[in-house]
């Protein structure tokens, strides 16, 4: 631990020149000024024992309380069963955040924070008309969908300011869950993310054993505002560490209200759809249970009180109501961050109101089967590093940053592999893979491994500083496919790689 600060001092100051170096280019590429002194970040940074200096309050209020916003709907203009046609267009819009009535410019798909909910059914055909009207190139990536590289968003196939172009995939069987869009584009996709541009993608089952239930999306977002309702560039500590903002927000309000009748049951989904904060997140004093991942439901349901989550992953719970009110929370939680202040107090997301009692059926023992992928045809290995010595490669996967021109790997349609990804660096790493969802086999949490206890689908794995995970997937199509850690920030500066899977 002493070692590990000690670490981290040595390698702030040597980091230091390359985050002044990002907000100079920030600034110079049309962004306003550059951020505030760096070393203003220092203070608050490794200082162990005293008390570091709280994140500052807010600079704007926002209302809360308010009754919990359900997400919008992105219409469907096809008539035809098993086809669902959109239309979304990224701009930049103005909206009411702050409680004093100033407006906020914030980049949006189709106006709307977050983004329209896109909710499909496996088999779906789904073609989205996109229109990008940012100052920038943008993609829409559909994280943690299956679907063909061509049309994933990928950072080689970029969208120009004012360009149109049609996305369009199949939705396979089996395909339920839980799933999100947001931009890819090279050297850009962290501001567009904290500027606003990320949505919720829930495909359906026919045959859903939750159906019964009430179904409700929470899609947290991070949100930082200036003392002009503004939101601000990222600061050389968002850099380094993630960018996290002033409010985690539901559905884009700030700590609204869920109404819940005592024992009714309701089934929340929950997006992690913020840049870089880890919600360790609890429900105290409700019956939980785990009943899906990233990639849907899992076989049965598991009694899970608390459910950390990194950025990108989402969960489905199921939660009963109770006669007294109660609360949806985000516990502490320390990630390594250097230059900014762990979150060590616990934050209230959401309130949840009581109402007069209802009866809820039984959760059904058995949700779905999960068949375990056979052995591997091919092992690799994925190590995770920081280098604060090296300004250029501070972030790196096996050593290198990203190359668009270069696959780091070739793999095979069908193929079964499996990943070692090792955590060698100071600060968690969420790692995500695009284009098929993944089983964790077992975890290394810096003393042994241990078997991961049951199956699920996923294509994000949080990672603590010192940990591993084993994991295996298949992809079943053809083409480049990035994998990369899901703080934006980092991901940004390269700590990103790609497999070409060939058919
Ligand atoms: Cu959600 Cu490559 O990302
Ligand atoms: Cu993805
Ligand atoms: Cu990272």
């Amino acid at each position: 631990m002493h070692r590990r600060r000690f670490l981290t001092l040595a390698a702030l100051a040597s980091a230091l020149p390359l985050a002044a170096r990002a907000a100079v280019d920030h600034a110079a590429m049309g962004h306003g000024p550059a951020p505030a002194d760096p070393h203003a970040g220092m203070d608050h940074a490794g200082h162990h024992g005293a008390a570091p200096a709280a994140r500052s309050a807010p600079a704007v209020a926002l209302p809360e309380g308010a009754p919990l916003p359900a997400l919008a709907p992105l219409a469907n203009r096809s008539r035809q069963a098993g086809r669902f046609v959109g239309e979304l267009v990224a701009a930049p819009a103005r909206v009411g955040l702050a409680a004093d009535g100033r407006s906020t410019e914030v980049w949006a798909y189709n106006g709307s924070l977050p983004g329209p909910l896109i909710e499909v059914y496996e088999g779906d055909t789904v073609e989205i008309d996109f229109v990008n009207r940012l100052p920038q190139p943008t993609t829409i990536h559909w994280h943690g969908l299956p679907v063909p590289a061509e049309q994933d968003g990928n950072p080689m196939d970029p969208v120009a300011p004012g360009e149109r172009r049609r996305y369009r995939f199949t939705l396979p069987a089996d395909s339920a869950g839980s799933y999100w869009y947001h931009p890819h584009p090279h050297g850009h996709t962290a501001e567009q993310v904290f500027r606003g541009l990320a949505g919720a993608f829930v495909v359906k089952s026919r045959r859903d054993p939750l159906g019964q239930l009430r179904d409700v999306p929470l899609l947290l977002s991070d949100l930082r505002l200036d003392e002009h309702a503004a939101i601000p560039p990222n600061t050389p500590a968002d850099w380094m560490d993630g960018r996290e903002g002033d409010y985690v927000l539901v559905n884009g309000a700030l700590r609204p209200v869920l109404t819940l009748a005592d024992g009714e049951r309701v089934r929340l989904r929950v997006w992690n759809a913020t840049s870089a904060r880890v919600l360790r997140l609890a429900l105290p004093g409700y019956e939980t249970w785990r009943v899906g991942s990233d990639g849907g439901l899992i076989e049965a349901p598991r009694r899970e009180a608390e459910i950390v989550l990194s950025p990108g992953e989402r969960a489905e719970w199921v939660v009963t109501g109770r006669a007294q009110p109660g609360a949806l929370v985000a516990l502490p939680y320390r990630r390594g961050k250097m230059m900014s202040a762990e979150v060590d107090e616990t934050l209230t997301l959401a309130s949840l109101a009581p109402a007069a009692r209802v009866a809820s059926a039984p959760l059904p023992r058995r949700l779905r089967r999960i068949a375990p992928l056979p052995a591997p045809a091919v092992r690799r290995q994925i190590v995770l590093e920081e280098n604060m010595a090296d300004p250029k490669a501070m972030f790196t996967l096996n050593g290198r940053v990203y190359d668009m021109a270069r696959a780091d790997f070739v793999g095979r349609v069908g193929q079964v592999e499996e990943w070692e990804v090792v955590n060698r660096a100071d600060m968690d790493h969420p790692f995500h893979l695009h284009g098929t969802q993944f089983q964790v086999l077992a975890r290394h949490d810096g003393r042994g491994w241990r078997d991961e206890p049951y199956r699920a689908w996923r294509d994000v794995v949080s990672l603590p500083a010192g940990h591993a995970v084993r994991l295996r997937f298949v992809q079943a199509l053809p083409g480049m496919r990035m994998f990369h850690c899901h703080i934006l920030e980092h991901e940004e500066q390269g700590m990103m790689g790609q497999i070409d899977v060939r058919g």
